[in-house]
């Protein structure tokens, strides 16, 4: 089962020109996983809070392409809280812990790419449901 200390955050290449910059991101070069899945999370209304949940077999990698937001992991017994405001990085998240996303900056634009295909059955939406999952 994995633990805070497997989730970190990610830099990924920039090319500085004057024209703009330029960042890209290779599946399983820069990040640990496959991507199946792009989503992304947008128009977020002020003290709103996203992703209250775990996945049992999703690894994700979330970017704030635009604006900024704080990435709450919790392990069950510990938590973390990420930073995101650049595009330029992100933070890898394995499976099985639970994570919210929050402090949304106006115009902020995340997008996360997923190691699995869409499946409702891979959530645990209850918090309580997370503990035994995780044997606590
Ligand atoms: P959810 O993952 O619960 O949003 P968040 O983690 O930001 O709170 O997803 C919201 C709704 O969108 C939910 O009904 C499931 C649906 N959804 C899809 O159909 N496909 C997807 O790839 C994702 C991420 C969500």
């Amino acid at each position: 089962m994995k633990q805070l200390d497997c989730v970190r955050l990610i830099d990924l290449p920039k090319h500085e020109d004057p024209r703009g910059n330029l960042t890209f991101l290779e599946e399983d070069n820069h990040i640990p996983f496959k991507i199946e899945r792009v989503y992304w999370i947008y128009d977020v209304p002020g003290g709103q809070i996203r992703g209250g949940h775990a996945f049992k077999e999703q690894q994700e990698f979330i970017i704030a392409l635009s604006g900024s937001f704080d990435v709450v992991v919790d392990s069950g017994t510990e938590k973390k809280t990420f930073s995101l405001n650049r595009s330029y990085y992100g933070l890898y998240i394995p499976e099985g812990l639970w994570r919210e996303m929050i402090n949304f900056s106006t115009n902020s634009l995340a997008m996360v790419g997923s190691s699995t295909p869409f499946s409702e059955n891979d959530y645990i939406r209850d918090y309580n449901d997370f503990l035994k999952y995780k044997g606590l």
